[in-house]
């Protein structure tokens, strides 16, 4: 899928993060080229989010090298291609009245263009933004009034507004009932195959990351899984592989009868 020629929108090299002199994140390595769905899953705590921010910018690393479309700093004309979905963005406040088209439009500021009308080209991105989210039917309605699902696609056509090509979304699945949860993971999955757009999405709801995602990467501290969704581990080679030990080393039943014997006959 990727362009030989183009570089990836995401190489990590070695990445080593702390926060308040805690090591989070430890060398973590990988690239995610263009079109690609990546599910990020782990516990919490595990570093997702810091390592989102880390990406973004927000966050500095200890060690190691994040390279954006080939740069290592990134201009400004690199960073717009980023659309960034925070973990709380669709909880807009009730008292703020706002419908979805004005909502997608603000995704078109920047600061170059703020005091002005939108012109032609930004009016015509939030159409396509709108259409792309399904959500014509209910442009002018006010967010407040949406579904759960509907408010996640708004803020996600918001970031798209801006002609976003990488969308990194942080936990976008919470407090959305099952139905929007399907039609999101739809919506994601059609930005990537029909809009060449790539998606990097935090959740911990591993079932639905599975069924959507193309590649999956389970992070706690380090990388302990990346590899296809489909081939993701079971419990018990995950368990394995976070270096859980089993606590219960017995358990074979006729084993603990036979201890549990000699026990009573040794007393
Ligand atoms: N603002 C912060 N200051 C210091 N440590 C933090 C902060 N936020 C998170 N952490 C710590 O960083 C680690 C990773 O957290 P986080 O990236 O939020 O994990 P996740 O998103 O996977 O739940 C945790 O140990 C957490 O306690
Ligand atoms: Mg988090």
């Amino acid at each position: 899928m990727q362009i030989a020629d183009r570089p990836p929108p995401l190489k990590v090299d070695k990445l080593s993060v702390n926060r308040s002199g805690q090591l989070v994140l430890e060398d973590v390595c990988l690239t995610i080229n263009r079109g690609e769905f990546v599910g990020l899953v782990g516990p919490n705590g595990g570093g997702k989010t810091t390592f989102l921010l880390t990406i973004l910018g927000l966050l500095k690393s200890k060690s190691g090298s994040i390279e954006l479309y080939g740069h290592r700093k990134a201009p400004n004309s690199i960073l717009r291609k980023l659309g960034w979905v925070s973990q709380h963005a669709s909880n807009i406040p009730r008292n703020i009245k706002i419908t979805v088209k004005e909502l997608v439009q603000l995704g078109t500021l920047n600061s170059n263009n703020m005091f002005w009308r939108f012109s032609t080209e930004q009016n015509q991105q939030v159409s396509k933004a709108i259409e792309l989210a399904g959500l014509k039917s209910v442009e002018n309605k006010n967010i407040s009034n949406l579904s759960g699902g509907q408010r996640q696609r708004a803020v996600i056509a918001r970031a798209l507004a801006s002609n976003a090509e990488f969308i990194l979304l942080d936990e976008p699945l919470v407090g959305i009932d099952r139905d929007s949860r399907n039609s999101l993971l739809k919506f994601l999955d059609k930005l990537c195959h029909e809009a060449q757009k790539t998606i990097l999405m935090v959740s911990h709801d591993i079932a639905a990351i599975q069924q959507s995602s193309h590649r999956m990467i389970f992070l706690e501290e380090k990388i302990r899984y990346d590899g296809a969704a489909d081939c993701f581990p079971d419990l018990a080679v995950l368990a394995n592989l976070r270096g859980i030990k089993p606590v219960h080393e017995h358990n074979d039943p006729l084993e603990n009868l036979y201890q549990l014997e000699n026990m009573g006959e040794k007393e």
